[in-house]
């Protein structure tokens, strides 16, 4: 097999969630353009993403998964190896943010972002990694987050999380290791989703945000996608436990 066969995931069966919009879309969409099979994982909207996949030659199906859901989770993904026979690659990409000050932030708000970004995120890998256990092979990437190295302003709950999923995908990297499953994570700088729409709509902070980045610009899907991939395939069976900033250099200043 040639280096470039390696950065192939042709054959292979991935699911992403949150893949209804923003960053997850883009994954799913980037996965099955290099050849993976892919469940895209979120509400209905899902289904825009997979016949996007599908009305281009991909292989795609859209499936109801609330990731804060954990049982349900965790019978999906068994349907989905029922199914297909295996997982490959779990992106673990569901998330939510409600910006607010530290000293405001409600037990509610709290339990939202926490339920979703760490609890879900969490239990969801979980889910994934007892059928990769089985089968002795897998990729799982985690999502993190500028928020996984510092603080960021009126998000200290997000911040929390992203913190933790490093901290996740650390000690998954040494358990699974020994069962050929490679658990790593992404940390995207500033992209524009509806996510991230409200600090853009701000004026002040959207030139903030442009200022601090050392390229001068966000990041687009693509930009996210080389990354990805090379996490996802053969290309990086030796990487285990890193967190991979894609950011234009933002946390290098
Ligand atoms: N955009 C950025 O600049 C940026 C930077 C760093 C990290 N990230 C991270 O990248 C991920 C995607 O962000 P994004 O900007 O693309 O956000 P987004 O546009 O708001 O999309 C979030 C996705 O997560 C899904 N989701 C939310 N709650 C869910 C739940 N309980 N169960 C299943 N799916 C759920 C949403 O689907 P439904 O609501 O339809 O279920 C949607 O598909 C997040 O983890 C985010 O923290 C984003």
């Amino acid at each position: 097999m040639g280096i470039l066969d390696k950065y192939s995931l042709a054959g292979k069966v991935a699911v992403v969630t949150g893949a209804s919009r923003g960053l997850g879309k883009g994954y799913a969409i980037g996965l099955a353009d290099a050849g993976a099979t892919v469940i895209c994982c979120a509400d209905e909207d899902a289904k825009a993403t997979a016949d996007a996949i599908n009305a281009a030659g991909g292989t795609s199906e859209s499936i109801l998964m609330d990731v804060t859901r954990i049982e349900e989770t965790r019978k999906i993904f068994e349907s989905i190896r029922d199914k297909y026979g295996k997982l490959d690659i779990l992106i673990n990409n569901a998330g939510v943010e409600d910006i607010n000050k530290f000293v405001d932030v409600t037990p509610d708000q709290y339990d939202k972002i926490m339920g979703v970004n760490l609890r879900g995120t969490f239990f969801t890998a979980q889910a994934a990694a007892r059928i990769m256990i089985g089968q002795k092979k897998g990729k799982i990437l985690n999502i993190g987050s500028l928020g996984s190295a510092i603080g960021l302003a009126e998000s200290s709950v997000y911040c929390g999380t992203k913190s933790g999923v490093v901290g996740i995908t650390k000690t998954m990297a040494i358990e699974l290791a020994k069962y050929n499953v490679q658990v790593n994570a992404l940390g995207p700088g500033y992209f524009r989703t509806p996510m991230t729409e409200p600090f853009f709509q701000d004026p002040a902070h959207r030139k903030w945000i442009e200022e601090r980045i050392p390229m001068g610009r966000t990041g687009t899907e693509d930009d996210a996608l080389g990354a990805v991939i090379f996490l996802c395939g053969e290309a990086s069976d030796y990487i285990t436990g890193q967190i991979v900033y894609v950011d234009g250099g933002w946390l290098a200043s």
